[in-house]
């Protein structure tokens, strides 16, 4: 018998259901993983897989690209199927990808109920995706466990009982402490040791995807490599925008990376002086580290890493940026603390609530 049916569909979704499967194995929570495939590249999946100790997916959606109404459907249509069969206590989703509100969705119609991992985190911007698969994610989950506890009052706020939600720290971070001792060290994903750098990822639609933002992007940060050499991984997408607009120029001098594995990308944030970026993860993953983080973005869904650990909103304006570039290159950056409960415990709170919550509770009929 399955008890929860795990979903991890995305890059950043992997690092989240690691602990979470291991939890789950060393509690006796008997789980089944699904792997939709929205993400699909071996730099993007598989190599996450292998360096994390995932176990191989139960089940394969194998979805790919697509845009958000074709992706989203698609998964959905293939996993009903897979629910139907499995016949789990509950599915679990992770974050807020179009895989998470996809399978929470089918889930809840299906009478299945739903635990959404990282509920809660609110960026008050619908023009980013994953806000409104955050917000919907939640509305149709039975029990949300977050990771700060400003995620309690943006839930309440959206009329959600308190009593669903558990407080139980991060579980990217459980990963990260995992982890830490086996990150690739700097000079050996760069191919040379360099002294100081900064690392820089780009991949938010709202940065990458419109020409003018992307270009005033990639000039400030050629202007900061003159400065502190800056190393880049390359999404899939921001390559993608940077062949299309004809940008492949703006990349000279920089260390630019294909899409790099959990491993190496631990050690670039770790070696770095600094690091730029637009992605959530990275945000808490250097707060966890206690490197100076400038979040290339207006909002972020993540204000403990502000109030509490190493990072400042800057948004894309480049002035801002070079400001607090210059800034961190003057001052040392922020220091910040560990928030609560980021203590690489967060998926055993987990399994331990589940163990009282899954065989105590009757699962609504199916539809
Ligand atoms: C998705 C998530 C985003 C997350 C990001 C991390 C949503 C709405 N967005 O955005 O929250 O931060 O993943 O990477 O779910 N591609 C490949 N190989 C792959 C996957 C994608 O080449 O393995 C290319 C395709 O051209 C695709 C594009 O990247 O069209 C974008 O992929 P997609 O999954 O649509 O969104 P991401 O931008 O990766």
């Amino acid at each position: 018998m399955t008890q929860v049916l795990c979903v991890a569909g995305a890059r950043p979704n992997f690092m989240k259901i690691a602990p979470v499967m291991a939890a789950f194995a060393e509690t006796g929570i008997a789980a089944q993983l699904l792997h939709t495939g929205q993400h699909y590249d071996a730099a993007m999946s598989d190599s996450f897989f292998a360096d994390l100790g995932i176990p191989p997916p139960d089940h394969h959606l194998e979805v790919g690209s697509g845009s958000h109404a074709v992706q989203t459907a698609e998964v959905m249509k293939r996993f009903e199927p897979v629910l139907e069969s499995a016949q789990p206590q509950a599915v679990l989703v992770v974050g807020d990808v179009n895989s998470t509100i996809a399978c929470a969705l089918v889930a809840a119609k299906r009478g299945v109920r739903v635990i959404h991992v990282e509920a809660g985190l609110r960026s008050y911007d619908r023009g980013m995706p994953e806000e409104i698969n955050r917000v919907l994610t939640d509305q149709i989950s039975d029990l949300l466990f977050i990771t700060e506890k400003s995620a309690l009052a943006n839930l309440v706020r959206e009329g959600i009982d308190p009593a669903r939600v558990e407080f139980v720290g991060n579980v990217m971070i459980d990963t990260l402490y995992r982890n830490l001792e086996r990150a690739v060290p700097a000079s050996r994903t760069l191919g040379v040791a360099l002294p100081q750098y900064a690392v820089l990822t780009l991949h938010r639609p709202s940065n990458v995807d419109d020409r003018e933002t992307l270009a005033a992007l990639l000039d400030v940060v050629a202007e900061i490599n003159r400065r502190l050499p800056v190393a880049m991984p390359l999404h899939p997408r921001t390559r993608g925008n940077i062949e299309k607009f004809g940008f492949t120029a703006k990349l000279d001098g920089l260390h630019i990376l294909p899409p790099v594995g959990y491993l190496e990308m631990l050690g670039l944030m770790r070696d770095a002086r600094l690091v730029l970026t637009d992605s959530g993860g990275i945000q808490e993953e250097t707060t966890a580290l206690g490197v100076p983080c400038l979040t290339l973005r207006e909002n972020t869904e993540r204000p403990i890493t502000i109030a509490e650990g190493t990072n400042t909103l800057v948004g894309p304006d480049p002035d801002a940026i070079r400001a607090a570039f210059n800034e961190v290159i003057a001052g040392g950056g922020k220091a910040g603390r560990i928030p609560e409960f980021w203590d690489g415990r967060a998926a055993m709170r987990i399994a331990h609530t589940l163990k009282g919550w899954l065989p105590g509770h009757k699962g609504r009929r199916a539809a």
